[in-house]
């Protein structure tokens, strides 16, 4: 059946750069990686595999560190700036290393995450927790931690102002916090990724003044240091606005905090700037364009309200280490299902949702290139679909690939640093990908690929030894 091509195919990294890692080159008929063919990759360390170009990271975080301090630099009369890496889009020793060296801090949001920053290493004094139920293990390592504990826990909920307190006491400290405000500024890419509207179990309304009211109520402990105010709008967000305005409205309270007597040191903006995932989004904003634009409202905004400019950090995770990764896949079965008008290939890969569970959560699209080889100039409407027994396995909805794509083929799907290791799961019994290495030296494993064997462990009812 002949039908018409309605589907975008991939783009090469040399059309759209800002899609793929640095390292990325399509070259002598195959895709390249940190200097390693795709096909050499997958032979050596298997398959599926998430392939994470160290050097593109350094390079991201480096951009990111630099331009926050450079545009808030105090120099231009700001408050200085920072970012801090939200670690929940990927989290390994390894990036944490990669990230710190330079120059981001840690956003992290449960005991593992927080335990895994400070064993990589990461400066107490620039990792941040996060949590709208953090436990007293977790409160208790944030504040043991370092000399001092860690530089902010983001109190998320009126009653956690006297938990915390009463641990900081009891470990004899004084816990460095900031509040999570909502400010009723709604963004980014779908309705659960969104985060700073009012309904929502995240953070303290600024708009009925719990924000306030919580903020006041920190100055009564005497073990508490109150650092300043966080809010977090979403992810996967296009719209600068959106970032002014909730900067704006961030930088009333604090006047309005600072009316009472209250000062506070840093306003953090959170993260959620976007990434290009597929050909037909457009290229977002740059880290300069947006630290830029950052700047220039917080400014103005100061300016406006009369109030000394204070530090502004950031925490961006997908933006940071999204770009790094493409997922390697083999095909496996090749079907072609005829419909009405039309006909689609169905090629299947030997992961699915469990190594990218974004498609069937958030309808995120993606795209692949054919990885191996050229493939056949005719394309054909496909949709790359995974190995779970569910139709909402999908990876990559409507696409075109070569006709002749075929078992054996390797399918490389960019920007799947973030979110997709760290959302991945075991459904159906698949063992995780690991996460390898490229761009500094050798390939190496980050994270290791799960075996059969650790999933059949856990199972108290299966003997070990059958
Ligand atoms: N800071 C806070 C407080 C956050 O909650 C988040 C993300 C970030 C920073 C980082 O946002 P980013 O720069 O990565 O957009 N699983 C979803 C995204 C959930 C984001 C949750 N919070 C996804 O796969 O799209």
């Amino acid at each position: 059946m002949s039908t018409a091509l309605e589907n975008e195919r991939c783009p090469q990294p040399h059309e759209r750069p800002d899609l793929w890692p640095w390292s990325a080159k399509f070259e002598g008929g195959q895709l390249w990686l940190g200097g390693r063919p795709a096909t050499q990759l997958v032979e050596d360390f298997g398959s599926p595999v998430y392939v994470l170009d160290e050097s593109d990271l350094a390079g991201r975080a480096t951009v990111w560190a630099t331009v926050m301090a450079e545009e808030f630099w105090d120099g231009y009369g700001m408050g200085g700036g920072s970012a801090y890496y939200a670690a929940k889009a990927m989290m390994s020793a390894r990036v944490i290393e990669i990230v710190t060296a330079a120059g981001m801090g840690v956003d992290t949001a449960s005991l593992g995450e927080l335990t895994t920053a400070l064993r990589a290493g990461a400066d107490p004094d620039m990792i941040g927790l996060h949590g709208n139920n953090k436990s007293d293990e977790e409160l208790r390592l944030a504040i043991s931690a370092g000399e001092r504990g860690i530089a902010r826990i983001v109190i998320d909920s009126p009653d956690e102002v006297g938990r915390v307190a009463q641990i900081a006491s009891e470990l004899g400290r004084k816990a460095r916090v900031m509040i999570r405000v909502t400010t009723g500024v709604h963004a980014g890419g779908h309705q659960f990724i969104a985060t700073a509207h009012e309904d929502q179990k995240f953070g303290l309304s600024l708009a009925n003044g719990t924000a306030k009211r919580v903020a006041l109520d920190i100055q009564n402990y005497d073990s508490l240091d109150f650092v300043g105010v966080h809010s977090h709008i979403g992810s996967q967000i296009r719209d600068l606005d959106a970032f002014f305005e909730s900067a704006s409205r961030l930088l009333g309270l604090v006047k309005d905090l600072s009316n009472e007597g209250v000062a506070c040191r840093e306003v953090d903006l959170g993260g959620g700037y976007a990434i290009t995932y597929t050909g037909a989004d457009p290229e977002p904003a740059s880290p300069k364009e947006i630290a830029r634009a950052l700047a220039g409202a917080v400014r103005a905004a100061c300016e406006e309200l009369d109030l000394q400019v204070p530090h502004v950090s950031i925490e961006p995770g997908r933006s940071t280490v999204g770009p790094t990764t493409v997922t390697l896949y083999k095909v496996g079965t090749v079907k072609e299902v005829p419909l009405e008008g039309m006909s689609r290939l169905y090629v299947s890969i030997d992961g699915g949702m469990s190594d990218n569970i974004r498609p069937a959560l958030y309808e995120a699209n993606y795209t692949a290139l054919l990885a191996n080889r050229e493939g056949s100039s005719a394309l054909v409407n496909a949709r790359v679909v995974g190995k779970h027994c569910e139709s909402g396995d999908i990876v990559v909805h409507d696409l075109a690939l070569p006709a002749d794509i075929k078992r054996g083929d390797i399918l490389a799907v960019p920007a799947t640093g973030a979110y997709g290791h760290a959302m991945s799961s075991n459904y159906n019994m698949l063992t995780r990908p690991g996460t390898l290495g490229v761009g500094a030296g050798e390939p190496h494993w980050i994270v290791y690929p799960e075996k059969l064997d650790h999933l059949l462990a856990r199972d108290a009812f299966l003997d070990a030894n059958n």
